[in-house]
C-alpha cells in the first residue's frame, strides 16, 4: 500500500499559508499527492512512489516530462542572458510566430500570451471589437479558461440544468461566484453539436463570436458529429460572427495545425497553449489577419489592447520552439507514435471491457482518451451526465493510482499519452487498467460481485 504521508506534511503546511494549500483550487484531489519529480513518462511524488503519468499536467506534456531537447534550450536561454526586456522585438519571438503561422495555415499571424485563458479572453474581446457586437455563444461541457465570459456551463448538474436542448440556448450558470449579472445576459451556452442551436441564438442577438473546443476535451472527449465544425463555420458566414476555435487542448497535441487541420475547418481565429509548449506557460492567439490586425489599428478607438509584461518571456519561448522543433521532426513522427500507443492501450482496454462483460467505451483522438461506461461515444454533456457511471470511474482511476498508473482522479477527465510513453508503458498500464476496470465493474454490478 502507497503511503503519502510526506504528502499529507507538504499539504498540512501549505495550508497555513495558501488557501486550501495549494495553487489553482482543480489541483486539490484525493488521494492527495504531492509530486516532486517528472521525466519521460514518469512522476515520483514525495513519498517515493513513482507512476506512469497519463494526467501530463492537465495535457500539456506532449513529449513527456523534462523533454531533453526542450530542457537544454531552456537552460542555454538562460545562460546566454536572454533576459526579459519589456522593450522592443526579440528574433526568437518572431521565430517562434513563424513557426506557427507556418504549421497552421488558416493562421496569418499570432500574439503570445502566457495562458489559454488569457488567449481566449483576448479572442473575445477581439471579436467583439471587430463586429461591434456583444454577445458570445459558448458549449455545455465546453471550457475556455477562468474567466467571466466563459467561466459557465461545464459539468453542470442536470437538476440545474434541465433536459437536453438542441434548438435555443440553456441558461448561463457560472462555475464561480463573483462573475457579474451582465454576463448572464451576453453568453449563451447551448448544446454541443446542435446546430439549430446556434442559429436560433443568431436569430434573435447579434453575436459577435462562438468559440468552441473543436473536440470537447475537459469532460472527456466529445467529437464533434460529422458536418458540425463545417455547420459552424457556414453560419459564421451566414450571421457575421467570428469563429474562434479553442485548441488549447486539441492544437499541437492532435496536429501540427490543430484539429482545424484534421478537419478541414478554417476558423477565423485560433487560440493554442499546453502541448505547444510541452509543459512551458505559453499561449498563443491567432488567425485571420484582418482580424489580427486591429490589435495594431490605426484608429486608437478601434485599437485592442493586448499587453502583459511576462508574454513571450525568452525561457518558455526558447521551450516552444524546441517543442515545436520536436514536434516537426521526420515529417511529424511524434503523432505517428502517439497514435500508435492510443491505438494499442484502446485495443486492450477494449478487450477488458469485453471479457469483464462491462458497456464501456473508449473515447479517444489520437494521444487523448477516456473511458466511459456506457455502450457509445458520447455526444453531448447531457448523454454523459444521463449514461456515464461517475462512481464506477473514480472507482477506477484510485485503484490506478494505488497501482502506480496516474489518470487525474476525477471523473471523466481525459487521460492523455506521451511520446516518452513506451510499448512496455502501456503494457503495464494496460494490465493495471484491466485490474482497476475489475473494481469498476464491482461498483456497477455490486450484486454480482457479492
Ligand atoms: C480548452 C481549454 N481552453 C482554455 C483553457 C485555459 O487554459 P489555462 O489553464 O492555460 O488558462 C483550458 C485549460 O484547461 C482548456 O482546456
Amino acid at each position: 500500500m502507497s503511503s503519502y504521508s510526506k504528502s499529507a506534511s507538504i499539504l498540512a503546511n501549505n495550508r497555513r499559508w495558501i488557501p486550501g494549500g495549494v495553487v489553482s483550487v482543480n489541483r486539490a484531489t484525493q488521494p492527495e499527492i504531492a509530486f516532486v519529480r517528472g521525466e519521460g513518462s514518469r512522476i515520483w511524488d514525495a513519498d517515493g512512489n513513482e507512476y506512469i503519468d497519463y494526467h501530463a499536467a492537465f495535457a500539456p506534456h506532449v513529449l513527456g516530462h523534462n523533454d531533453p531537447h526542450v530542457s537544454a534550450a531552456v537552460i542555454r536561454t538562460i545562460e546566454q542572458g536572454a533576459s526579459l526586456f519589456g522593450s522592443g522585438p526579440t528574433e526568437h519571438e518572431g521565430r517562434l510566430a513563424e513557426l506557427i503561422c507556418r504549421n497552421a495555415p488558416h493562421v496569418d499571424s499570432v500574439q503570445l500570451l502566457n495562458s489559454g485563458s488569457e488567449a481566449t479572453y483576448q479572442a473575445l474581446r477581439l471579436a467583439r471589437a471587430v463586429t461591434g457586437r456583444d454577445h458570445v455563444i459558448v458549449m455545455q461541457g465546453g471550457y475556455n479558461g477562468w474567466h467571466n465570459d466563459v467561466a459557465c456551463n461545464l459539468m453542470t448538474p442536470l437538476s440545474a440544468l434541465g433536459p437536453r436542448v438542441t434548438d435555443d440556448e440553456y441558461p448561463f450558470l457560472p462555475i464561480s461566484a463573483g462573475i457579474p449579472e451582465a454576463h448572464s445576459k451576453l453568453i449563451h451556452p447551448v448544446n454541443f453539436n446542435s446546430l439549430d442551436a446556434v442559429r436560433a441564438v443568431c436569430q434573435r442577438y447579434p453575436v459577435a463570436a462562438l468559440i468552441t473546443e473543436p473536440v470537447l476535451q475537459n469532460i472527456g472527449i466529445v467529437h464533434p458529429k460529422p458536418g458540425y465544425l463545417q455547420g459552424l463555420r457556414a453560419l459564421a458566414d451566414e450571421f457575421g460572427f467570428v469563429l474562434v476555435f479553442d485548441e488549447v487542448k486539441t492544437g499541437f497535441r492532435h496536429a501540427l495545425g490543430g484539429y482545424a487541420a484534421l478537419a478541414g475547418v478554417k476558423p477565423d481565429l485560433a487560440v493554442y497553449g499546453k502541448a505547444l509548449a510541452n509543459g512551458y506557460p505559453m499561449a498563443a492567439i491567432g488567425g485571420r489577419k484582418e482580424l489580427m490586425d486591429y490589435f495594431v489599428h490605426p484608429d486608437g478607438s478601434k485599437r485592442v489592447l493586448l499587453a502583459g509584461t511576462y508574454n513571450a518571456h525568452p525561457v518558455p519561448v526558447a521551450a516552444t520552439i524546441a517543442t515545436l522543433e520536436r514536434l516537426m521532426e521526420d515529417d511529424g513522427a511524434v503523432y505517428r507514435k502517439l497514435e500508435q500507443l492510443g491505438a494499442s492501450l484502446q485495443g486492450s482496454i477494449e478487450e477488458s471491457l469485453a471479457s469483464l462483460g462491462m458497456a464501456g467505451t473508449v473515447a479517444r483522438q489520437g494521444s487523448a482518451f477516456c473511458i466511459y461506461f456506457m455502450d457509445h461515444p458520447p455526444v453531448d454533456w447531457h448523454d454523459i451526465a444521463q449514461n456515464h457511471a461517475f462512481d464506477a470511474d473514480s472507482a477506477m482511476r484510485l485503484e490506478l493510482i494505488r497501482r502506480g498508473v496516474y489518470f487525474f482522479p476525477l471523473a471523466t477527465k481525459q487521460a492523455s499519452i506521451s511520446a516518452a510513453h513506451s510499448e512496455d508503458d502501456i503494457e503495464f498500464t494496460a494490465g493495471a487498467l484491466r485490474a482497476a476496470l475489475e473494481k469498476a465493474a464491482a461498483v456497477l454490478h455490486p450484486a454480482a460481485r457479492a
